[in-house]
């Protein structure tokens, strides 16, 4: 049985919040590492259970990865293993982004496939196809992802859809390969304009980041370094939600506002006092939130990471809400649970409807995902009595500090561990 937080209804969350790095960049940026020969270091890294788990992959290749708090520090060898099947890689779905390196590096790479997710089917047809253009090739075989290359070369490569990993993949595969490669469609998330400036301290050469497209002037080798992993906009916004759910105030430091211009505009159409700060931003909501509609796109639109956020809002907010989901098939599993705790809440499709109530009633509840267990807390702040969120290990792969945060803000939420197996 695992641990659960008992979430109590009611408090008004308000003070401030230090966010820290991005899960969603330290552990590309991680990946990046196996691209020289050396020591490469990561500060602002945040503590969560995906970055030791992610050090684990690069150990099982032959580097020395060592997790210190918030800096990791990775030494890479002359002579990596291309194989990436250990257990850990199966547990991490980024661990796939190691693919690219090992093929820029080594020429080939196996790397085991993680298993099913629950926001639903994740393939990697794009980075395979990407793969192949720069002159590999790649297939599946006995649940792995295998790629091998006499030699890759540069590529104009058009993406279906903005993927970040795919973008990942063929950007720290091409950077390495003979001649210059244009990933067109590329995705424009602050994680890859973050790892293209990790890239470029290595020595790549790279236009157009953040940008949809790409332009990559492949290099003979790069160096190690040393790089601060930017702060997670999509925590960051978490507490804006957090704000806007419970009539709170919170300051929101360590993360760039203008990463979230969008999440910020509709939390004001809410309702919310919005201050945008050097580092950070302030959420005030007096009352209850207004009913927003919301539509999840790639980077600059909303993002799917924050649409359980939207869910939590919707439910309590005078109105209803419209909340469009586009990017991951299975991404209104959670609903069932909103709707346990008293939401008024359809899905149909891509489409959720949302018809605010006053408050909602506390229930047992379970996280599905990362961002489904946090929507869910989020929601139990807005309910009548004590909320049970179950398999709350999710929330530990992606949020630092989770509980002792939302304690700091007033919030009575408490980590309650598992019994003991007997
Ligand atoms: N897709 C394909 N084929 C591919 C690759 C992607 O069809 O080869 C589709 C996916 O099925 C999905 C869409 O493209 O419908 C976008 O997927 P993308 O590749 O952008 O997602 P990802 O790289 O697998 C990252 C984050 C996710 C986040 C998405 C979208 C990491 C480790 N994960 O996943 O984060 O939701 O981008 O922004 O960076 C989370 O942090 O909770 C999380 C799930």
């Amino acid at each position: 049985m695992s641990e659960h937080f008992r979430v109590e209804g009611g408090a008004r969350l308000a003070g401030e919040v230090e966010v820290a790095g991005a899960k969603n960049s330290v552990l590309k940026l991680m990946a990046a590492a196996l691209l020289a020969e050396g020591t490469t270091t990561l500060t602002n890294c945040p503590e969560i259970l995906d970055v030791p788990l992610m050090a684990e992959v690069l150990r099982s290749l032959g580097c020395q990865a060592h997790v210190d708090g918030t800096t990791v520090v990775i030494t890479t060898p002359a002579e990596l293993s291309h194989e990436a099947v250990s257990p850990a890689v199966g547990k991490l779905r980024a661990s796939v982004c190691v693919l690219g390196p090992l093929v820029g590096r080594c020429k080939r790479a196996v790397v085991a496939l993680p298993g099913g997710d629950a926001i639903g089917s994740r393939p990697l047809d794009m980075h395979q196809s990407g793969l192949r253009q720069l002159g590999a090739t790649s297939s599946i075989e006995h649940g792995c992802v295998v790629a091998e290359a006499e030699d890759l070369h540069g590529a104009q490569i058009w993406l279906d859809f903005p993927s970040m990993g795919a973008t990942e993949n063929i950007l720290m595969a091409a950077v390495l390969a003979n001649g210059t490669t244009v990933i067109d469609n590329a995705a424009r998330e602050p994680e890859i304009v973050d790892l293209c400036r990790m890239l470029a301290q290595m020595g790549a050469k790279i236009e157009g980041a953040g940008t949809s497209t790409l332009t990559v002037h492949g290099v003979p080798s790069l160096q190690p370094t040393e790089h601060r992993v930017i702060g997670d906009r999509i925590v960051g916004a978490t507490w804006g939600f957090a704000a806007a759910v419970t009539g709170g105030d919170i300051t929101v430091r360590g993360v760039d506002p203008h990463h979230l211009d969008l999440v910020l505009e509709k939390l004001r159409m809410a309702g919310a006092e919005v201050t945008v700060l050097e580092d950070g931003f302030r959420v005030a909501m007096a009352g209850r939130p207004g009913a927003v509609d919301f539509v999840t796109l790639p980077y600059p639109g909303f993002a799917t990471d924050l649409q359980p956020f939207a869910i939590a809002m919707a439910t309590v907010a005078e109105g209803t809400s419209m909340i469009t989901e586009n990017l991951f098939e299975s991404r209104f599993r959670f609903v069932e649970e909103m709707v346990r705790l008293g939401a008024d809440a359809r899905t149909d499709g891509h489409h959720a409807v949302i018809r605010g109530v006053a408050k909602l009633s506390s229930a047992p509840v379970w996280a599905s995902d990362i961002r489904a267990g946090v929507g869910l807390v989020l929601a139990g702040l807005c309910a009548e009595g004590v909320t049970e969120v179950w398999d709350v290990f999710h929330i530990d792969r992606g949020y630092p500090q989770f509980v002792e945060n939302m304690q700091r803000l007033g919030a009575n939420v408490q980590r309650v561990a598992a019994p003991p197996e007997r």
